[in-house]
């Protein structure tokens, strides 16, 4: 049930705009930008005016002389050009509300077009320590797959690990010159293969013939030798235990752990296809695909290098191919940042080339760097990369920093403190990543991004649990929650930014942009803030009106634990706070 205070006047609209025989495509209200005067408004006379050359101020007044019959207006006026704005009555908006509060969904409906959608987030690397960069798509990926599946589609998350390219020949290759073969492998820690990893970058920068025999051995693993797979799958499944360890903290979570490396034979079956279809060609021994020179020259995909290895642009396209074959896709979507445009352009061109996926719609979407104060990438204060588990730990610090020690509350040891630290330190990192616009790059507030006031995560984690507190007490004082009255203009103000909740949900899902709801939670929080202080809920005047506050305050922390929860964010029973703060 999509409970929209809209729908109601949206269908009267309809009817009055058919009863003047207007056409009906203009019937309908947005939220007024004008709060002081209206509830809703209405363009549709001005867009009419100009089809039909006729005076908007008089297809306004027309339509608002009808609309005045209705029993759910408390004022209709024709405003300006010909706005018309509509304030509604408390009643009406009152009983949406208890409906809202009544309804398991909270008032929001679900997509008229349930699909299945693929998402592609993450994207971490074997032997490489997971950047800002990694997390931006992990976060933004989790909240994505959370909408979606509210909204009722059928979503299957992968994380697309990084594990055939180049840089596992490169590994293989530095073992064995610091080792002289590969035995000690399977001994070898997560530390100490990231470190393998490092100084062969070092060392394929420098030296041709490194860079040489690490594609030659990327070709023999990807070839089927034995000797490197079994050293490769140790490589492997030590970094996914890291890596699942890293997004275990952040409750970034996948359905699938496929691989490159799981395209492989689809591979072979894409460079097939390519060469029956003519659309491939050998150039300098590697077998290459062009794309069209319209109006951006791209240059073209290798799909099989010189020596026989399949690279990343084959592995993506070939993915494709198992997704639409074996998943039963509808939809694919990614999460990288912006460097990786050119190359998602390139393999949507070739899948379209190939008509491997033709009923599949394939989108990258693509997000802007994390930057630090001075505008350049977000690096440790000395200067390092930034990866997660630093960044978990710095958030973590600045949050203990407004909790209490261990056990200088009652029932809350080490274990508890521990808890709550985590839970609002991941908070604080997610939201202060999900409050910008996807596209946007930002800058990583140091100072403030853990804070429990301003536009935080905490601070909508503090907003939930002061509800709960009172709800709390309410409870055990007797009162329950009952029907809601609408008097002061502060309960008026709360009820009508509840009634948004479906369409902030339904934008979010349709733009896949978790900032909508970021915004919404946060609005909220403040609008809850302005009634919690003007209108007393426990010595309310009368208990009927107790009762009625107490119903909005349940749905509104109802709706801000849901909102938290579709970005990926957990919501803790209790909020603790340091003396001094
Ligand atoms: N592993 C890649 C990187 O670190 C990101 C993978 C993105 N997903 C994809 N299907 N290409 O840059």
């Amino acid at each position: 049930m999509n409970l929209l205070l809209e729908n109601k006047i949206n269908s009267e609209l309809c009817n009055i705009f058919q009863k003047l025989e207007l056409d009906d495509k203009f019937a309908f209200v947005k939220v007024s930008d004008r709060a002081d005067l209206s509830d809703f408004q209405c363009n549709g006379a001005l867009a009419l005016a100009k089809i039909m050359h006729k005076n908007p101020r008089e297809i306004g007044t027309a339509i608002a002389a009808e609309l005045e019959k209705c029993d759910f207006c408390e004022s209709i006026s024709v405003d300006g050009p010909g706005f018309i704005n509509i304030k509604l009555k408390n009643d009406f908006i009152a009983q949406n509300t208890d409906a809202m509060a009544d309804d398991a969904r909270l008032g929001c409906g679900i997509t008229e077009n349930p699909h299945k959608v693929i998402l592609d987030y993450g994207g971490p690397n074997v032997a490489k320590t997971m950047h800002v960069g990694h997390l931006r798509s992990g976060v933004i990926g989790e909240s994505v797959s959370r909408i979606e599946r509210f909204v009722g589609n059928d979503v299957t998350c992968d994380v697309h690990l990084g594990d055939w390219g180049t840089p596992m020949g490169m590994i293989l290759s530095e073992i064995i010159l610091q080792d002289g073969n590969l035995d000690k492998v399977s001994s070898y820690d997560i530390a100490q293969i990231t470190e393998f990893y490092k100084q062969a970058n070092i060392r394929c920068k420098e030296d041709d013939n490194a860079r040489e025999n690490a594609r030659r051995i990327t070709a023999k693993l990807q070839g089927g030798d034995e000797q490197y797979r079994r050293a490769w799958e140790h490589l492997r499944n030590e970094s996914i235990k890291a890596i699942k360890a890293n997004y275990e903290q952040l409750d970034v979570n996948f359905d699938l752990w496929w691989g490159e490396s799981d395209a492989h034979e689809a591979c072979g079956e894409i460079v097939k296809i390519a060469q029956a279809k003519g659309i491939s060609e050998v150039d300098a021994g590697a077998q290459i695909i062009r794309l069209a020179e319209s109006n951006k020259p791209k240059p073209p995909v290798i799909i099989v290098k010189s020596d026989g290895a399949f690279g990343y642009q084959l592995t993506d396209i070939a993915t494709i191919k198992l997704r639409a074959d074996d998943l039963h896709a509808d939809e694919i979507v990614y999460f990288t940042d912006n460097r990786q445009s050119l190359h998602f352009e390139q393999i949507f061109e070739v899948v379209q080339k190939l008509g491997i996926a033709p009923d599949v719609k394939l989108q990258h979407i693509m997000f802007g760097t994390v930057n630090g104060a001075d505008g350049k990438p977000f690096k440790t204060r000395d200067g390092g990369v930034m990866d997660l588990e630093t960044l978990i730990e710095m958030s973590k610090d600045k949050v203990r920093q407004s909790l209490p020690k261990p056990d200088e509350v009652e029932g809350y040891g080490a274990d508890e403190i521990n808890k709550l630290t985590q839970q609002i330190a991941v908070a604080a990192i997610k939201f202060q990543d999900l409050k910008n616009t996807i596209a946007s790059g930002y800058v990583f507030e140091l100072d403030d991004f853990a804070k429990f006031e301003g536009k935080t995560g905490p601070y909508i984690q503090y907003a939930v649990a002061r509800i709960n507190s009172v709800l709390r007490k309410a409870d055990a004082n007797g009162l329950q929650t009952g029907k809601i009255i609408l008097e002061a203009p502060e309960e008026r103000a709360l009820a009508l930014k509840l009634a948004q909740v479906h369409n902030v949900v339904m934008r979010a899902h349709t733009d896949k942009e978790p900032s909508i709801i970021a915004e919404y939670t946060h609005s909220l929080a403040q609008v809850f803030s302005t009634f919690y202080n003007a209108c007393p809920m426990m010595s309310a005047a009368t208990p009927e009106l107790a009762f009625s506050r107490l119903k909005l305050a349940k749905l509104t922390r109802d709706i801000l634990k849901l909102m938290l929860y579709l970005l990926g964010i957990e919501a803790p029973e209790i909020m603790l706070k340091a003396e001094n703060k």
